[in-house]
């Protein structure tokens, strides 16, 4: 039995070990974890709950009509507008204007989705900005893209 001592102390320190690792975990681990998988499902309640920022597709029409028809007839239909401009909040709460809308760089903008880069599909318009302005003869500025361009119906 002397010499068995040092085991009993090691298998103590094992169970310590154990039961510390038992108790950590309970506590670490968030309430709503494993009801229904390997995931937190409180967390699916509180992002229900965060407050609706985009309005969606058609939410500037009732007040831009105009702009709304123009680029409902052109190549630039299928974009939303909140993908060039910003999301509704920050601009309309209750259908009341409460902020401005930014209005996007145009060559900033035109950029995201036309400068030419590998990774787009193959048959989407895409051009080197710099030389394609130099082709058309004109000098770069900000804004040098709707000299030519309608932003919201660019081939008109
Ligand atoms: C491709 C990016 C893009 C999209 C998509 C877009 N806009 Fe714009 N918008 C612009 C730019 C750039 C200007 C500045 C135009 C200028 O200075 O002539 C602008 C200007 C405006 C203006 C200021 C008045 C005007 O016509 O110049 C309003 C209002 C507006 N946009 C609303 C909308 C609405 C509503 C939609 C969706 C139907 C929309 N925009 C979609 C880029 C965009
Ligand atoms: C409840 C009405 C309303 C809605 C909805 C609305 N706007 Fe406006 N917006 C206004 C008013 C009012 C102005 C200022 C007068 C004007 O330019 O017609 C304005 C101006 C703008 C401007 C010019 C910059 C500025 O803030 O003055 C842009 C760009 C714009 N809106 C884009 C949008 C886009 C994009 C949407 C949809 C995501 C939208 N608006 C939805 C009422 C609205
Ligand atoms: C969010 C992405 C996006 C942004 C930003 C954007 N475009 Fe477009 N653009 C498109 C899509 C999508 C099409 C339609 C492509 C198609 O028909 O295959 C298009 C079509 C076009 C076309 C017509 C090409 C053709 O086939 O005749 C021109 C010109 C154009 N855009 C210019 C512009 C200009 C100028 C700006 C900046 C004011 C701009 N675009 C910003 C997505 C974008
Ligand atoms: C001086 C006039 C002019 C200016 C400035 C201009 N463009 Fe164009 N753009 C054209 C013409 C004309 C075409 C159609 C012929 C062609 O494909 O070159 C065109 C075509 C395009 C196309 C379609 C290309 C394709 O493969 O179908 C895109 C995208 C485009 N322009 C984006 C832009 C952007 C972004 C800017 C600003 C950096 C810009 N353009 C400035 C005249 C201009």
């Amino acid at each position: 039995m002397e010499h068995a001592k040092h085991i009993i102390r090691a298998v103590l320190l094992l169970v310590i070990a154990a039961t510390v690792f038992v108790l950590a975990r309970h506590f670490a681990i968030p309430a709503s974890y494993g009801e229904y998988g390997s995931y937190r499902s409180a967390s699916v309640t509180e992002h229900a709950a965060k407050e609706t920022r985009h309005g969606a597709a058609d939410s500037c029409a009732g007040c831009h009509a105009e702009q709304v028809d123009n680029k409902a007839g052109g190549k630039h239909a299928t974009l939303s507008c909140e993908s060039c401009h910003a999301p509704l909040a920050v601009h309309v709460l209750n259908d009341q204007k409460v902020g401005p809308m930014p209005i996007p760089t145009p060559v900033e903008a035109c950029g995201w989705c036309h400068q030419k880069l590998r990774a787009r599909p193959e048959g989407f318009p895409q051009v080197v900005l710099a030389d394609h302005v130099a082709e058309n003869g004109e000098t770069m500025t900000d804004s040098v893209c709707l000299e030519c361009h309608n932003a919201h119906n660019p081939s008109e």
